[in-house]
């Protein structure tokens, strides 16, 4: 086993590559994917410690989003304040991004977190170009992610992106001239969705601490999951159940280096019916079947979960229900009209807090 310090220097080599057929040889060996993410994790933290900052001697920085620890918990919480008042007062911010331009840089499938950044730009005045798949960009023609930036600094002023190999964005954002969102990056992290998730929780709910939160499903390549935990670990008295198959179960990374090292109170089930009485918030998440090495395995664990009316009888009153979507059958059509079914209104709360996020890391938000 590889000491940290030598995963940091390994996964920078690796992401220094550039080279994205490379790369994804490599991640594809499985083992040193486990090690690529432990590394990749640190390395973040590391990074982010270092950036979480937006003034210095006065002069505005550019920031990037990679991870949720990008912004310190104070940070966060001016954003989602922006966000509720953007959300209460859209006219207001019509105007704020005139003339600015957001690119959309997906090298994988998205429906709700491309269209969400896009409507974001565009409530904010600005406007928006882009690519919605690695094939109709000059991925497809082996140019690497640093390149692609590169070039996309001269075309925007922010970029959104999402790629299937973990640590794209952040190898993008190294040699970028403009702001780089992480908006998936495979298995590993979605901070852009975690705000989401924060909005939702705290617009509802009223609070991010005193929460006793369950993750149910793909724990293991649900990034969604991976992002929220890293970010919710940072309000008080947080309790997390995790409830997944054996074989899903969220990796070490974040057991290990995340919870128990945090001192973190959690614990792991297998029946969702076991946990459900004891959940403010039941995160519900689709099994990833684009990351599964064999089509066999995502077959027999497609439908593990499946939240009905009846087990919503057993969770409290004012439980709520949120979901990353999309959703496939984790989730049965008939618990969408229980009004403890907010997943609609989370991808509603995606827009506004894009829009917080967009102002923030242009520098815009305090105009
Ligand atoms: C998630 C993602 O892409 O990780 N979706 C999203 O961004 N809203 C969840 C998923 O695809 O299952």
């Amino acid at each position: 086993m590889l000491k940290l310090s030598q995963l940091y220097e390994t996964s920078i080599q690796l992401l220094s590559v550039q080279n994205s057929y490379i790369l994804s040889y490599i991640l594809q060996q499985k083992s040193v994917k486990a090690n690529l993410n432990i590394a990749l994790s640190y390395y973040m933290i590391e990074k982010c410690n270092k950036n979480c900052y937006a003034k210095k001697n006065g002069r505005q920085i550019m920031r990037h989003l990679m991870s949720p620890l990008d912004f310190s918990v104070e940070e966060l919480d001016k954003l989602l304040d922006l966000a509720n008042d953007i959300e209460a007062h859209p006219e207001k911010y019509a105007h704020k991004c005139d003339g600015k331009k957001l690119a959309t840089c997906f090298y994988e499938p998205s429906t709700r977190t491309r269209l969400s950044f896009e409507a974001a730009m565009l409530n904010l005045g600005g406007s928006v170009l882009g690519f919605h798949s690695a094939d109709s960009s000059s991925a497809s023609k082996g140019e690497s992610v640093s390149d692609t930036i590169r070039v996309i600094s001269c075309y925007a002023d922010i970029c959104a992106m999402r790629h299937p190999k973990e640590g794209a964005p952040l190898v993008a954002s190294e040699k970028s001239r403009i702001p780089v969102i992480n908006a998936g990056d495979g298995g590993h992290q979605h901070p852009a969705q975690t705000l989401a998730d924060l909005l939702t929780i705290r617009s509802i709910k009223g609070r991010l601490n005193n929460i006793t939160i369950g993750f149910c499903g793909d724990l293991k390549f649900g990034r969604t999951v991976h992002s929220l935990i890293n970010a919710l670990i940072r309000y008080d008295n947080v309790r997390i159940v995790l409830i997944s198959p054996e074989e899903l179960k969220v990796p070490d990374y974040v057991r290990d280096d995340v919870l128990r090292a945090n001192n973190i109170e959690f614990k792991e089930v297998e029946k969702l019916e076991d946990a459900m009485g004891e959940l403010d918030v039941l995160y519900m998440t689709r099994v990833q079947k684009e990351r599964f090495f064999n089509e066999e395995d995502y077959v027999r664990l497609k439908d593990f979960y499946i939240l009905t009316k009846e087990k919503m009888e057993l969770a409290k009153d004012d439980m709520i229900v949120l979901h990353p979507l999309p959703r496939v059958n984790e989730i049965s059509v008939d618990v969408d009209d229980d009004p403890r079914a907010c997943y609609f209104r989370q991808a509603q709360y995606a827009v506004y807090v894009r829009m917080a996020l967009i102002l923030t890391l242009l520098g815009l938000a305090e105009d």
